[in-house]
């Protein structure tokens, strides 16, 4: 059987940029950046984005342009024992899954509520009473759930590649009509300098600034889609008209430039209302309806904006269902709904305690977190760097740069920049300081 193809590389680009911006970038990042200090957190971002994020997404569309295979697979082509990289990004993947869910569901109820309703009176309470009741936010999340299985099952080139394309200018657009709004609140300098000049002052030990680096770290691979195979799985459809290494700069550039957009609508207007820019996974959700309250227009805005993320989610969640959808057909030779149902009913089942872990289970604790955090913890901090290690080691070591540097150049046709950085930065920097980061933050 022909393997699918992405339509074009435009295509590809999509669905990749699809993958990495989501919930990571509109949700995740204002808050991480809020509770890490601002500016100093956005500098070691961009510095590991370049050193980690970059060589890391090569090597990995590289491996799966060059085997055609889902990442376990793939791994497993390029030396027998190592589908072990593979199977721990499939479990990452369902680990994100769980969780994602929940919040995609958040999003959904808001986007309901602006079309429904005149808008949010009291955020604050509003979000609180809902993120802790026990019923509303799981149907919600069954169903965001439900949607992104939908999708993988109708395939790659008709579903992920269709909306991908449409969506992602369109989201670029209005977050920057938002952050202008969010911008030119009284007030709002101040969320502008917290974001963009560097303070230390809160930096007391080196304990505080490992686990900002760590927090980053975990940032650029979730935001990025590293580490777990979802760009091994991807690339394993691109065809080789298209350049690795060009790819390989626009999709980071791309992930950052919504995420700071995203922050430059959130935070100015943290400051501006008030709010503690440390206020955690809430952030958008109680900072942005006082943005829309105070705009022209703000509820139809609150209705695009919501429907964008929405879509930003979707494309970001296929790309988790498709890692695992996709080692159930090539492997397991399932059909692709059942590839898709079997293992989405697993992942929504356990992403009940996790919107549980806001109510109703808020006591239920592991390892000292609650069953939210410790799913976010579990795939951005453990199982992403650990994946990206090796799929480090894997590429450096056993497949070997050359054999990476021709698939690259699909065989010549394109010109490899920067071989002997890359090189370095995929056998040695990488790594290195992936353990590094990894060791310290844990004792
Ligand atoms: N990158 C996605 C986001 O920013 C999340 C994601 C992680 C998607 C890993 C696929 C794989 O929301």
């Amino acid at each position: 059987m022909k393997r699918e193809q992405w339509s074009s590389n435009f295509g590809f680009l999509m669905a990749a940029a699809g993958s990495a911006v989501g919930l990571g970038n509109l949700w995740k990042f204002p808050y991480v950046v809020g509770m890490n200090g601002g500016g100093i957190f956005l500098i070691i971002y961009i510095v590991l984005l370049v050193l980690l994020g970059a060589p890391i997404l090569m090597a990995e569309m590289s491996i799966g342009r060059h085997t055609r295979l889902n990442a376990i697979g793939a791994c497993q082509q390029l030396n027998k024992n190592w589908g072990f990289v593979g199977f721990a990004g499939i479990f990452g993947a369902f680990i994100i899954l769980c969780y994602y869910g929940v919040i995609g569901g958040w999003v959904m109820k808001y986007l309901f509520t602006y079309i429904f309703t005149p808008g949010i009176n009291k955020p604050d309470e509003y979000f609180q009473n809902f993120s802790s009741s026990a019923a509303e936010p799981i149907l919600w999340q069954l169903l965001f759930c439900a949607v992104s299985i939908i999708i993988v099952i109708r395939g790659i080139s008709n579903g992920i590649e269709k909306i991908s394309k449409i969506f992602l200018p369109l989201l670029a657009a209005f977050i920057i009509i938002i952050a202008i709004n969010s911008v030119s609140l009284p007030g709002a300098s101040e969320g502008v300098k917290f974001f963009l000049i560097p303070d230390t002052s809160h930096i007391n030990s080196f304990k505080d600034i490992f686990s900002i680096i760590l927090n980053a770290m975990g940032q650029v691979f979730f935001s990025l889609s590293l580490g777990m195979g979802t760009l091994i799985t991807y690339g394993s459809y691109l065809s080789r008209d298209s350049s690795i290494q060009k790819n390989a700069f626009y999709i980071p550039l791309f992930d950052l430039i919504i995420a700071v957009l995203a922050c430059f609508a959130i935070l100015p207007a943290v400051f501006a209302f008030g709010l503690e820019p440390s206020g955690g996974s809430g952030l958008i959700f109680r900072t942005l309806p006082y943005v829309f309250g105070s705009m022209k227009f703000g509820r139809i805005c609150a209705v695009i904006f919501f429907a964008l993320v929405f879509f930003a989610a979707v494309t970001s969640s296929i790309s988790l269902v498709e890692v695992i959808a996709s080692y159930f057909i090539d492997s397991r030779k399932w059909s692709r709904p059942k590839a898709c149902i079997i293992p989405g009913i697993v992942f929504a089942g356990v992403g009940i305690t996790a919107s549980l872990s806001f109510g109703l289970l808020s006591n239920v604790k592991i390892m000292g977190e609650s069953i939210f955090d410790f799913l976010t913890i579990l795939s951005d901090k453990i199982l992403m760097p650990i994946g990206g290690f090796f799929m480090c080691i894997l590429t450096g070591y056993i497949w070997g740069m050359p054999e990476m540097f021709r698939e690259m150049s699909s065989g010549g046709k394109y010109k490899i920049y920067f071989r002997k950085t890359i090189s370095f930065l995929i056998k040695f920097l990488a790594p290195a300081m992936i353990l590094i980061i990894f060791i310290t933050s844990f004792i």
